[in-house]
C-alpha cells in the first residue's frame, strides 16, 4: 500500500484535527500543503491537489479553487465544488476586483458586494486571495461558503499563507 502521509499524523484534509482551532488548522494545512506539492512539478496536478486539500481541510465551504490569468482574463482552473463560470473579465466580480486591487477581498455577504458573480447560488460569503509573484500575479485562490460571514481576518491571513505556498510551487512548475 502506498500512503501519501504518515498515518500517525493525519493530514488536515482528513478532518482529524478540527478541534484544535483555526490557528493550528492553518499551520498544519500550510505544512502539509507544502509537502504535498513539493514532489511534483506539473502545474495542473499541483493546483488540483491544492484545491482538494483546501476544500477538504477547511469546514463550511461549497467551493474552493483557482482562476488563472490568461491574456488579462481570469480562466477557471482546478477546483472542488459545483461547475463554475469559466471566464471572468478584468475587474469583474470579487475575483476580478482582487486582481485589480492586488490584495485579498473578504466578502461577509455576497449580495452586498456590487458586481458579485454568483456561480453557485448557495454561496453566501467569499474570500478571494490573489496569487502574487515578484511584481506579477498568476490569478486568484477563491473560497466560497454557504454561510454568511464564514471568513474572518484569521482565515484571510491563513489563506494568504496557503496562496504563497501554491505560488512558490507553481513558479517551479512546468507551466501550461
Ligand atoms: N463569485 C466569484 C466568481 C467565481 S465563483 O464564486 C466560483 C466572483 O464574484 O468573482
Amino acid at each position: 500500500m502506498i500512503v501519501m502521509h504518515d498515518p500517525a499524523r493525519p493530514a488536515p484534509w482528513n478532518g482529524a484535527r478540527r478541534a484544535s482551532g483555526k490557528a493550528v488548522l492553518y499551520r498544519d494545512l500550510a505544512e502539509e500543503l507544502d509537502a504535498l506539492l513539493a514532489g511534483e512539478t506539473d502545474a495542473t496536478a499541483n493546483a488540483a491537489n491544492a484545491a482538494a486539500a483546501i476544500y477538504h481541510a477547511l469546514p463550511r465551504l461549497n467551493w474552493a479553487g483557482f482562476y488563472f490569468l490568461r491574456d488579462e482574463t481570469l480562466v477557471l482552473g482546478p477546483f472542488q465544488g459545483r461547475p463554475a463560470c469559466v471566464r471572468i473579465k478584468p475587474g469583474s466580480g470579487v475575483c476580478g476586483a482582487a486582481v485589480q486591487r492586488r490584495r485579498s477581498i473578504l466578502v461577509p455577504d455576497v449580495e452586498a458586494f456590487p458586481g458579485h458573480i454568483a456561480c453557485d447560488t448557495a454561496s453566501r460569503s467569499e474570500l478571494v486571495v490573489p496569487l502574487l509573484t515578484d511584481g506579477g500575479i498568476l490569478g486568484v485562490l477563491d473560497l466560497d461558503s454557504p454561510d454568511l460571514a464564514r471568513f474572518d481576518a484569521e482565515d484571510q491571513a491563513g489563506c494568504e499563507v496557503l496562496a504563497a505556498i501554491v505560488v512558490r510551487h507553481l513558479a517551479r512548475s512546468v507551466l501550461w
